[in-house]
């Protein structure tokens, strides 16, 4: 089982990517199990304030430091279990799916949103989390990419999934020389729609050819589509 506690002023924008498909079914298993906590709980503005202006002066809202570190500190202590305590910024390290991979063996993670223009420099000074990004490109917060970095974590657990392989040979599990490849093209019925037929060797039952065929056609379309991946 592996805990998630996702720290955020907005938790509700979360939850339905929680209550359908994969998400929901891998709660149901007890596969995962996910904990919203709302930063604003634990403020001691009396307000409800979780951010202020920039000292300096510019535009935007910073994220207070007291209610963050002590809604972080409370979570915490909910669980005994090791937990990775992972930040969501712009400036991040860039999450991909070994990230992934090496997520899904945690015990516990978890995710603090920000809004705004970001955090207080002091939390990371006393908290010293990972931070990471899901892209070159600026969210209104780090909810949507806390969401993205869960999804792709919970579906490697082990039992996620319907069947063993479907995590194996996909985008970015398949590799050549240590490089990895995008997924190859999939098919299925009907065998001809209109003129357009499914490669004749998926259908000749012959196993290694079509493992041949599939990975020839993952490298065709990696060249293809992301030449940056084999460079
Ligand atoms: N918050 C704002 N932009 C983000 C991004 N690209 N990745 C993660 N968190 C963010």
């Amino acid at each position: 089982m592996l805990r998630i506690d996702i720290l955020t002023i907005f938790p509700e924008m979360l939850q339905g990517v929680f209550s359908e498909g994969i998400l929901r079914i891998a709660q149901e298993k007890n596969i995962i199990d996910v904990y919203f906590h709302n930063i604003r709980d634990y403020t001691t503005n009396k307000h409800g304030k979780t951010d202020d202006r920039p000292f300096g002066g510019g535009p935007g809202m910073v994220m207070t430091v007291q209610p963050v570190i002590d809604c972080v500190r409370a979570v915490e202590a909910m669980d005994e279990a090791s937990s990775r305590l992972i930040f969501l910024g712009p400036d991040g390290s860039k999450f991909s799916q070994p990230h992934a991979e090496e997520m899904s063996k945690s015990e516990r993670l978890i995710f603090v949103c920000g809004r705004y223009e970001g955090f207080d420099q002091r939390i990371f000074d006393i908290l010293n989390p990972e931070v990471f990004s899901i892209g070159d490109y600026v969210l209104t917060g780090g909810e949507l990419a806390a969401a993205v970095i869960v999804d792709a974590t919970s579906r490697l657990l082990p039992g996620a999934l319907g069947t063993a392989e479907s995590a194996h040979d996909e985008s970015f599990s398949l590799e050549i020389d240590g490089k990895q490849l995008l997924d190859y093209p999939h098919y299925t019925q009907p065998a001809t729609y209109n003129d357009l037929a499914v490669p004749e060797i998926l259908r000749s039952g012959n196993h290694k050819l079509i493992s041949e065929w599939r990975l020839n056609e993952a490298k065709k379309k990696t060249e293809k589509l992301r030449p940056d991946l084999l460079s």
